[in-house]
């Protein structure tokens, strides 16, 4: 058996994705006559870092095609919306960002209208587009993504409308062109789709089953981006710690070997299960030196019912296991979280619980969301008696407890020096650099100094943010 035989089926035949690229070429062709002044494309992503990452590729595909990438909607020739499904606010606001494209589709028939990802994935949303929007010319969903060459084509040399919605669990496109939106800072996927089936969550049903990619091919992408100058690369996936699963190789493998590639930068990933964080993967860590020392680790409710109901397989004890196996090993350690408020029959007392454990954890900062039932999941069907009011009064008490605690731990790093990643301007005019922890620290330089690392000494605690002042080196 050859080395090409041995990689998994669900990684795509070299041979079709060379087919899309002759799609490209002739979809070059295509929109030059149709745009002589030359085709101008706009993408927005909505959703995780998973789906920018996507969005990346799409951008890569049509900067392939020879469209221009610009910033806004305004005089493009395509618009692009990789959109999200998480919860109801996500998909209501596409609708309406959609309908405010009718009027520019009306003034310019020439320009194109795309709907991508996760929403798109899910039957009744392009239904919905399909009955209700007719200006919308391409909708696909995930799957689809390495095949936008083919169904421009067909678009453009038809004049029909193309639906591309296929219901299967998913492959790997290696070797798309993608358009980075940074120098200094990289997404690299690892692995796609999820198999956890967590009872509110729409993912597994839009991104299909957890699947990953070769280590040659990640470790060969990381080494690029070392080379090309990035400084901070996330490696991304809906539960990292599952990487591998049924072979021989793990993520914390796949950890240290990055870790190995030589150069000045950070490795950080997300998303972590604490299902299967395990005390391997917190040692890899704690010895990898590339490794930022910052831990993503949802854990959505404190509460062992709510946890079960939730189909989350770990319980509170577990998981405050493992946090303080964590900070023993990593006695720096920055840990994030991800948490639900008001899952369908939660009680108050229940609830309190989830403030108790954000007490005991120490985050450093912490995403809180209200319940949204998504069609098709499990949790949709359970009774849900607590009002959204009631809800959104849980939500305040819970985010004022964990901003106390982020103040404590923010006030505590006063008078110390940080290495930070230089990473833009802040509206104040102040350069915006990250530790570590993923904290933002905001402090006088030049423009010149994004991209790279400094020291920073830290003068003052905004909660969220830290003031501070250059160290001389
Ligand atoms: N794979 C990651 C989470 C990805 S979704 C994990 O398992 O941790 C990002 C976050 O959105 C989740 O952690 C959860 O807190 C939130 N979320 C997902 N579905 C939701 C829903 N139906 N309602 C409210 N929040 C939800
Ligand atoms: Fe959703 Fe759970 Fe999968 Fe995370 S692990 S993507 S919350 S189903
Ligand atoms: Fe949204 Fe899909 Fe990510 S539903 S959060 S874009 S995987």
């Amino acid at each position: 058996m050859t080395a090409e035989n041995k990689k998994p089926s669900y990684i795509i035949d070299n041979g079709i994705i060379e087919k899309q690229r002759e799609y490209s070429s002739l979809v070059s062709t295509l929109i030059s006559n149709l745009y002589p002044a030359g085709a101008k494309a706009f993408v927005h992503t909505y959703g995780c870092q998973g789906n920018v990452a996507d969005g990346e590729r799409l951008e890569g595909m049509l900067v392939e095609m020879g469209y221009e990438l610009v910033d806004s909607s305004e005089n493009a020739d395509l618009i692009l919306y990789n959109t999200c499904a998480i919860r109801e606010h996500a998909e209501d606001r596409l609708y309406g960002n959609v309908g405010a494209l009718k009027g520019m589709k009306s003034a310019n028939p020439n320009l194109k209208i795309l709907l991508c990802g996760c929403m798109m994935q899910q039957k009744h949303a392009a239904e919905k587009i399909k009955k209700s929007y007719p200006f919308v010319d391409i909708v696909f969903g995930t799957h689809a993504v390495y095949r936008l060459p083919e169904l421009l084509y067909r678009n453009l040399t038809s004049g029909k409308r193309v639906f591309e919605i296929t219901d299967e669990d998913g492959s790997i496109a290696e070797n798309l062109p993608v358009h980075r939106d940074s120098s200094f800072k990289a997404w690299l996927p690892i692995m796609y789709g999820c198999n956890n089936f967590c009872s509110y969550c729409v993912v597994p049903y839009v991104r299909g089953r957890e699947r990953s990619r070769e280590p040659e091919d990640v470790i060969a992408e990381a080494r690029h981006l070392v080379k090309l100058g990035y400084k901070d690369i996330t490696l991304l996936g809906q539960n990292v710690n599952s990487y591998g699963k049924g072979t021989d190789y793990n993520f914390a493998r796949l950890l240290s070997e990055i870790n190995e590639i030589e150069g000045d930068f950070r490795i950080r990933f997300m998303t972590s299960h604490p299902k299967d964080c395990t005390f391997e993967l917190l040692d890899t860590m704690a010895r990898c030196d590339k490794v930022a020392k910052h831990l993503h680790l949802p854990f959505q409710s404190g509460n062992n019912r709510v946890l079960k109901e939730m189909n989350r397989g770990y319980t509170r004890e577990k998981y405050l296991e493992l946090l303080s196996y964590a900070y023993k090993v990593m006695p720096d350690l920055s840990v994030t979280s991800d948490v639900i408020v008001g899952f369908p029959g939660e009680t108050y007392e229940e609830f309190l619980d989830t403030v108790s454990l954000v007490r005991e954890a120490g985050f450093t900062s912490m995403y809180t969301f209200i319940f949204s039932s998504r069609p098709g999941t499990k949790a949709s069907l359970m009774d849900d008696p607590v009002s959204r009011e009631e809800k959104g009064r849980w939500f305040k008490e819970l985010t004022d407890a964990q901003e106390e605690i982020a103040d404590s731990r923010t006030t505590k790093m006063i008078g110390k020096t940080y290495r930070v990643l230089c990473e833009g301007i802040s509206k104040g005019g102040l350069i915006e650099g990250r530790t570590e922890g993923n904290i933002i620290i905001e402090f006088p330089g030049s423009p010149d100094l994004i991209g790279s690392f400094r020291n920073v000494k830290v003068s003052e605690s905004l909660i969220w943010i830290l003031r501070g002042e250059l160290v001389n080196e």
